[in-house]
């Protein structure tokens, strides 16, 4: 299947990291490489280029698109949280500029045999963007608490019927394992009541959650954020796209806690925490996309580009 991916608010995204031609860039989400075969374009001929991905398929794929920039470029097949690792084995202490483009690429979701469409039918529950390791969606709806998926369902899809989808789920899986995208679909849908299903596909709200929590996609985003910002140079730029409100909201408060000076209580006579501001914030309020890219595409509609820069 071909790697098809719309690099969101590009143009945004590349202006908000202020390349330099000898800059060293690091793209976190690599996807379809629009955004990093534009940081290569852009940087010509010597900025430097590290990118991470958890999807091989994405790998292989940039490995072709990028290779007019042989040489200026290395990509690892790993979780961005990684960077400290990837940065010390190029033997680079401090970068440019970063991009992170969260969430799924448009070819994971349109790609049935991986699971995460709800539109696909009789295909085995998968949704790992690392197929390699990890948990898969099979393993959370089959064997999670009732509980827990309740909760997952609740707060990572904001899905006002989670307890009732867990219900039916659990009863379901009494009788024979969920093996597809399919049977879950069905689930979900006599789980909701007819009235509320006006807006969208009613599996929507829970293939994101079980998404997030099989990718682990909001665990430890805020301390990586954190070590991005220690790894930029004076000057250097953090630009991050998201896609949903828990996400954006770790991005904001993590940039709000790096913008902040001292934390003593306004009692005390001398600041004793020591905490020294470490970014300036950009982006007082999220650039969002505008009516005509969302109009070329409908995913740019919930994308939200905070941006700031180390001081
Ligand atoms: C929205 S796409 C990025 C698209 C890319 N910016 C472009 O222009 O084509 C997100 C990509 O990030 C990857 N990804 C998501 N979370 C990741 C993580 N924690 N570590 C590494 N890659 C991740 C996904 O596998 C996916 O390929």
């Amino acid at each position: 299947m071909k790697f098809v991916h719309y690099s969101v608010m590009k143009e945004e995204c590349l202006s908000g990291l202020d390349l330099k031609s000898d800059g060293i860039y690091f793209d976190g989400t690599l996807g379809g490489a629009g955004h990093s075969y534009e940081i290569l374009k852009r940087t010509a001929p010597s900025g430097r280029l590290i990118a991470t991905d958890l999807d091989k398929d994405a790998i292989k794929n940039a490995e072709e698109k990028l290779r007019e920039f042989d040489g200026r470029f290395k990509l690892y097949n790993t979780n961005f949280k990684n960077i400290d690792q990837v940065l010390d084995e190029e033997g680079i202490a401090q970068i440019d500029g970063a991009l992170l483009d969260l969430g799924v690429s448009s070819y994971q979701l349109d790609n049935r045999e991986r699971g995460f469409s709800y539109l696909s039918d009789e295909i085995r529950l998968d949704m790992r963007m690392d197929q390699s390791s990890g948990k898969s969606a099979w393993e959370v709806v089959n064997y999670y608490e009732k509980s827990k998926l309740a909760y997952i369902f609740s707060v990572y899809g904001e899905e006002k019927f989670a307890d009732n989808i867990a219900k039916n789920i659990c009863e379901v899986r009494k009788i024979k394992p969920i093996d597809t995208t399919g049977e879950l679909v069905k689930i979900i849908d006599r789980s909701i009541p007819y009235k509320f299903k006006q807006n969208g596909h009613p599996a929507k709200k829970v293939f994101q959650a079980i998404r997030i929590e099989v990718n682990e996609e909001l665990d430890g985003l805020g301390d990586c954020l954190k070590n991005i910002v220690k790894r930029l140079k004076k000057g250097g730029r953090l630009v991050v796209l998201t896609f949903h409100s828990l996400e954006d909201r770790i991005v904001k408060q993590t940039f709000k806690d790096l913008e902040t000076d001292c934390i003593c209580d306004k009692r005390f006579p001398v600041c004793v925490c020591g905490k020294k501001r470490e970014i300036k914030i950009l982006t007082k309020k999220p650039i969002e996309a505008s009516a005509a890219e969302c109009e070329e595409n409908t995913r740019s509609h919930s994308a939200k580009l905070r941006i700031i820069e180390k001081i």
